[in-house]
C-alpha cells in the first residue's frame, strides 16, 4: 500500500513522527511518500498541500493520504472539496475506526496541536487496519459519490438513482467488455434490468391484506391498484423488458418508436403504441443508454401527451449530459440507472459507457 502525507508547517513535527512510525512497517508492503512542508519554521498555505494530496488519493497515484495541519480542520476541508477525496478529522481511535468502516474515508487528518503524539499514532493504526464495512454505508457513501460525479442541479440529484448493488455493478462491469458476446451481452441486459425491479418498484403502494395461513389468520401485504406498464424506446430498450416482466409479469407493455431526424437531429416519433388506460398507470420507460438525452426526453413527452402521469425511465448507463437534459426537460421524472459514466464523446457515445447497446443486443455490427 501506498501512503502520501502531507503537512503545513503547524502540522510539520506530527507528520514526521507519522512518517518515523509508518517507516517500521514497510516490511509490511508498506510505502510512505512525503509530500512536505519540510519545516516547522517555514510557514504555508495548508490548502497547496492538502488539494495536492488529496488529487494523488483521488487519482490512485497513491492509495491513501494522511494531512496533518494545526487542528487538522483545514486540511479537511480543503481535501473533501477534490473529488474522489473523502478526508476524515479525527480526535479519537474509535473516529479513526468508523471512518474507515463506515465512511470508507481515503485520507485521514490530524490536529498537530491538538493530538497527544500517543493518541495520533493509535489514530492512524486504527485507521489503516480497518477496512470498510460495505453493505448499507455503500449505499450512503454512494450518494455522496453520485453527488460530486452528477455534475447536475439540487433538485436533480433527488430524482437520479444509481443502483449501487453489488451484482449490478459486477453485470455492467461484464457488459461494459467489448469481448462479451451477443448472446452473453443479451442475457445479461434482462438481468440488471430483473435486478432493477427491486429499486424501482420501491415506493410502490401497499394495502393489508388477511390472509389465512396454515396456522392462523394475519394481516399481510399486497401492492395497491397493481397497474403498472413499462415502455420500451425501440429497439434497445425491448432487450430489458423480459428481465422485467419475470417479475412483474401483470403489467402492460407499451413500445415508443423513434428516429432521429438527419436534418434536423431531432427524435421524430415513428411508432406509439401504449395501454388504453396509461394514464392509471406506473410508467417505466425503458432504454438501456441515457447518452444525450434527446429520445428519452421525446419519448417522456410522448407518453405524456398520451395521458401518462407517473414516469420513470429506467436506463443502464447514463451520461451526466443526459440526465441534464431529463430533468429540464421533465423535473418531475425520478430516473434509475445502474451507473452513472462520465461524459459523451464528440460522436455521441458515453464514455467509458459500452458501445451501442442496440448493436450489441442484437448483433448488428
Ligand atoms: C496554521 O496556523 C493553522 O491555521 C493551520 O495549520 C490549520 O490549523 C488550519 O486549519
Amino acid at each position: 500500500m501506498k501512503i502520501v502525507l502531507g503537512s503545513d508547517h503547524a502540522g510539520f513535527n506530527l507528520k514526521e513522527e507519522i512518517k518515523k512510525h509508518l517507516g517500521k512497517m514497510s516490511e509490511n508492503g508498506l510505502e510512505v511518500i512525503d509530500f512536505g512542508t519540510n519545516s516547522s519554521a517555514i510557514s504555508v498555505d495548508y490548502p497547496d498541500i492538502a488539494i495536492t494530496v488529496a488529487e494523488s488519493v483521488a487519482n490512485k497515484t497513491y492509495d491513501k493520504g494522511i494531512l496533518v495541519c494545526g487542528t487538522g480542520i483545514g486540511m479537511s476541508i480543503a481535501a473533501n472539496k477534490v473529488p474522489g477525496a473523502y478526508a476524515a478529522l479525527v480526535c479519537s481511535v474509535e473516529m479513526a475506526r468508523l471512518c474507515r468502516a463506515h465512511n470508507n474515508a481515503n485520507i485521514l487528518a490530524l490536529g498537530g496541536r491538538t493530538t497527544k503524539l500517543e493518541d495520533a499514532l493509535a489514530m492512524v493504526d486504527a485507521w489503516l487496519n480497518t477496512d470498510f464495512d460495505e453493505g448499507r454505508h455503500s449505499r450512503r457513501v454512494g450518494k455522496i459519490k453520485n453527488y460530486e460525479s452528477c455534475k447536475v442541479s439540487d433538485s436533480c440529484h433527488k430524482k437520479l438513482n444509481i443502483i449501487e448493488h453489488p451484482l449490478v455493478k459486477h453485470k455492467v462491469g461484464i457488459i461494459r467488455d467489448k469481448k462479451t458476446t451477443v448472446k452473453e451481452f443479451r442475457e445479461l441486459v434482462q438481468e440488471i434490468a430483473g435486478l432493477m425491479v427491486y429499486e424501482i418498484t420501491r415506493n410502490l403502494v401497499l394495502e393489508e391484506v388477511k390472509v389465512e395461513t396454515p396456522i392462523t389468520e394475519t394481516i399481510a401485504y399486497s401492492i395497491a391498484g397493481k397497474k403498472m406498464a413499462i415502455v420500451p424506446i425501440l429497439r434497445a430498450g425491448l432487450g430489458m423488458v423480459d428481465g422485467i416482466l419475470q417479475l412483474i409479469p401483470n403489467a402492460k407493455v407499451g413500445h415508443v418508436g423513434l428516429y432521429r431526424d438527419p436534418e434536423t437531429l431531432e427524435p421524430v416519433e415513428y411508432y406509439c403504441k401504449l395501454p388504453g388506460d396509461i394514464e392509471e398507470r406506473d410508467i417505466f420507460i425503458l432504454d438501456p443508454m441515457l447518452a444525450t438525452g434527446g429520445s428519452a426526453a421525446a419519448a417522456i413527452e410522448l407518453v405524456k401527451r398520451r395521458g401518462g402521469k407517473k414516469i420513470t425511465l429506467v436506463c443502464l448507463i447514463a451520461a451526466p449530459e443526459g440526465v441534464n437534459k431529463v430533468h429540464s426537460h421533465h423535473p418531475d421524472v425520478e430516473i434509475y440507472t445502474a451507473a452513472l459514466d462520465d461524459h459523451l464523446n464528440d460522436h455521441g457515445y458515453i464514455v467509458p459507457g459500452l458501445g451501442d447497446a442496440g448493436d450489441r443486443l442484437f448483433g448488428t455490427r
